[in-house]
C-alpha cells in the first residue's frame, strides 16, 4: 500500500509514522507513506494556499489551485483507489471502513485547515470524506494519522500475531473481553479461575460471553445493527 498525505503542516504529522507499528510496517515494506507540503504548490511569492471566503464570514478557505496542482502531479504518476478528505462533516470512521480501506493499493489523504477546502475540491477530486468523531480538530492532520493507523495495522503481515487484529474490539461488532497477566493475585484481586484452567474451549466460551456482557453494558448501540 502507498499513502500520500497532503498537508500544510507535515511536521505535525510525521512522528506517529516514525514509531511502533506504523514504523515497522514501513520497514517491512508493507506500506509506503509520503508527505506533500501543500505550501510547495502555493500561489505567488508568498506561496499562498488559502483566501477569504466568498459571501463574507470569518475564517479562511483552502484554495483549489494548489490542491489541484499537487493531486494532478500525483495522479500523473500512478492511479489512486481513493482520495480521502478528512473533515468533521464526513462519514464517521469505524472498523468496517478501516477494514475496507486496508485492501486498497494507493490512496491520498487530504488534510483540511481553517474553514476547510473550496467545495470544488470535494466535487472534483475527493472520493470519500471521513470524520474521526463528532468534535472539531484544528486540522485534518491528527485525523489522518488516526485513519492511517487504523488501516495500516490491518494489512496482512503488519501485526506479528495475525490473530490479534481479528480479536480487536469491533472486529465482530463486539468489544474485546477483559484481559489479565501476572500476577494471578494482586492486593486481593484474583484473575478469573477459568483463565488459569488450561481448558481452552471453555476459555474461548468465557471470553465470548465476557465480550457480549461488556458490549451490552458499555455499547448497547452496537447490537442495533
Ligand atoms: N478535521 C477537523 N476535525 C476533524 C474530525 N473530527 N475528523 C476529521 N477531520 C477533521
Amino acid at each position: 500500500m502507498r499513502i500520500d498525505i497532503i498537508t500544510v503542516l507535515p511536521e505535525l504529522l510525521k512522528s506517529p509514522f516514525e514509531a511502533s507499528i506504523m514504523k515497522r510496517a514501513q520497514e517491512k515494506g508493507l506500506v509506503e507513506v509520503f508527505f506533500h507540503n501543500l505550501r510547495d504548490y502555493g500561489l505567488g511569492n508568498y506561496k499562498q494556499v488559502d483566501d477569504y471566503q466568498y459571501g463574507g464570514g470569518a475564517g479562511m478557505v483552502m484554495m483549489i489551485e494548489p490542491i489541484d496542482e499537487c493531486i494532478s502531479k500525483l495522479k500523473a504518476e500512478r492511479d489512486y483507489d481513493e482520495i480521502i478528505y478528512l473533515t468533521p462533516d464526513g462519514k464517521t470512521l469505524n472498523q468496517g471502513i478501516a477494514n475496507e480501506l486496508s485492501l486498497k493499493k494507493n490512496m491520498i489523504l487530504l488534510c483540511g485547515h481553517y474553514k476547510g477546502v473550496d467545495q470544488r475540491v470535494r466535487d472534483l477530486f475527493v472520493t470519500r470524506e471521513i470524520s474521526i468523531g463528532d468534535y472539531v480538530l484544528s486540522g485534518g492532520e491528527l485525523a489522518a494519522a488516526v485513519l492511517a493507523d487504523s488501516i495500516i495495522r490491518l494489512i496482512p503481515g503488519v501485526l506479528s500475531d495475525e490473530t490479534s487484529a481479528l480479536s480487536d474490539s469491533f472486529q465482530d461488532n463486539l468489544l474485546a473481553p477483559e484481559v489479565y497477566t501476572r500476577p494471578a493475585e494482586y492486593k486481593g484481586l484474583k484473575v478469573p479461575d477459568i483463565l488459569l484452567s488450561g481448558d481452552f474451549p471453555k476459555i474461548e466460551e468465557w471470553r465470548h460471553q465476557n465480550s457480549v456482557e461488556r458490549t451490552k453494558e458499555r455499547r448497547p448501540d452496537l447490537f442495533e445493527n
